[in-house]
């Protein structure tokens, strides 16, 4: 049966979410309180870089199956089921998550809602959240209205293929309607053999932020290898690539480098620890404060190897930084390890000159004290040291020979372990990476 549905929030989630739906071939109306965003999704544009959602949004758009507006009224007499993806940031200093979105959404909506429809909550939240977002819309809302909960699992740069072939689908449901209506909407899915865990409200919330606590440690834990690697004169790529082939260690998302950053993994598991404390189970996840350290200490290092590389003093120095983007494919700024390594150098008195193939906008937008340059010789000019800190392919196939033409100094700081170090040395290059030995 196809069902009508809305997507609350258009941001990387929603907007995703949205257009994937649509593609799956249901009727789906996407839904923000931003008029700029609306008018730009509506026109076939994305507000944000994503590979592939773009053709997805054209055709959704094309097909009259894919549709967006600011109306919450249109939005409750539209759907059978209400997808709300609207963010969850950072609450403050003490880490927690700031729910006003989604409480903000659940408000407009639910007095708005008087035929039979599922709200499924996809923002990542606090483990007793929908518990009380259920208590929330059954005050506001109509008897036939229901709250699931169904976390998303996508990756920036793969949100696509994430969303049309998820690795699984994790609901949390109170009746056997609500998983019907789920199972239903996700049926082609299913069909196509994805697994689907069924659970409560909080074992759905808790997955998503167990994934991410995991995500972090996993690549904290290779961090922290790098540093004793450091000291020890190892080599943490190789270290890593004959962990690797344990297969109950694995090697996926274990690249050691500058760390992790981003929209999600910092927040969530600071969110974690506040809402576990919370709970009494604070020691439980005391680790994800040492995670979050480890993580933190590799910017600082990456700032004093670029200082030994500039003869100790950064001060009056160049320093050419490829990488403002928290990871390639994508031109989200959010908790950039590149954008703070790029902020301190600048704080430190030295020249920072950078380029990023999407983030550049954003990057020069919330920081206009760095110089831009519009290409990877641009930022390279005359510079004392290079720093590639976002492992864009445009970075790691960059010719060393042509970039070292244009660098006053040939010297390479590889933040991302991502460059071809022998190729570069033997161009002429100084080159040093976090976790590995200087030569
Ligand atoms: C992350 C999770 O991977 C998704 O499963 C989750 O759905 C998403 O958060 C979310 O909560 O919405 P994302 O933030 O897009 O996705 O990015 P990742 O690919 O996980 O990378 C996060 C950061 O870790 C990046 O800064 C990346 O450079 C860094 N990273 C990743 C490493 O330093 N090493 C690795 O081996 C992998």
């Amino acid at each position: 049966m196809a069902r009508r549905l809305t997507v609350l929030g258009t941001g990387y989630l929603g907007t995703t979410h949205a257009a994937c739906m649509a593609e799956l071939g249901f009727e789906v109306l996407g839904v923000d309180i931003d008029e700029d965003r609306i008018s730009a999704l509506s026109a076939g544009r994305l507000p944000f870089w994503e590979p592939d959602l773009e053709p997805l949004l054209q055709r959704g758009l094309d097909s009259g199956r894919l549709r967006f507006t600011t109306s919450f009224q249109e939005a409750a007499d539209f759907g059978d089921v209400h997808f709300c993806c609207v963010g969850t940031p950072q609450g403050g200093e003490a880490g927690g998550a700031d729910l006003s979105q989604l409480h903000g959404c659940i408000d407009a909506l639910a007095p708005l809602l008087t035929r039979p429809c599922l709200v499924v909550g996809k923002s990542t939240v606090p483990a007793g959240t929908a518990a009380s977002l259920a208590e929330r819309l059954a005050g506001l809302a109509g008897p036939d209205v229901e709250l699931a909960w169904n976390p998303e699992f996508l990756r920036e740069g793969h949100a696509v293929a994430d969303t049309l072939r998820p690795e699984r689908l994790v609901i949390g449901v109170r009746s056997a309607r609500a998983e019907a209506v789920l199972r239903d909407v996700y049926a082609g899915l299913l069909a196509a053999g994805v697994p689907l865990v069924v659970t409560d409200f909080a074992t759905a919330e808790l997955v998503k932020v167990a994934a991410n606590a995991f995500l972090a440690t996993k690549i904290s834990f290779i961090n922290a290898m790098a540093e004793v690697c450091e000291v020890a004169g190892a080599d943490v790529t190789m270290l890593s690539e004959a962990l690797a082939y344990d297969h109950r260690i694995g090697g996926a998302g274990m690249h050691a480098g500058l760390g992790f950053g981003g929209g999600c993994l910092p927040k969530d598991i600071r969110a974690f620890r506040t809402r576990a404390g919370e709970l009494g189970a604070g020691e439980a996840v005391s680790f994800l404060g040492t995670v979050d350290d480890i993580n933190t200490r590799r910017r600082a290092r990456m700032v004093d190897m670029a200082r030994e590389l500039a003869g100790g003093e950064l001060a009056g120095k160049t320093v050419a930084v490829l990488g403002l983007a928290f990871k390639p494919d994508s031109d989200d700024i959010r908790d950039s390890p590149a954008l703070d390594v790029a902020r301190s150098l600048h704080r430190h008195g030295a020249r920072v000159v950078a380029y990023d193939p999407a983030a550049m906008d954003r990057a020069r937008a919330a920081h206009p004290e760095l110089e831009y340059a519009g290409s990877i010789l641009g930022a390279a000019a005359d510079a004392d040291v290079l720093l590639v800190l976002t492992e864009w392919a445009e970075f790691t196939q960059a010719d060393p020979e042509l970039v070292g033409k244009a660098m006053a100094q040939r010297s390479v700081a590889d933040g991302r372990n991502a460059l071809d170090a022998e190729a570069w040395r033997a161009a002429g290059w100084t080159y040093r990476a976090l976790g590995r030995p200087s030569a």
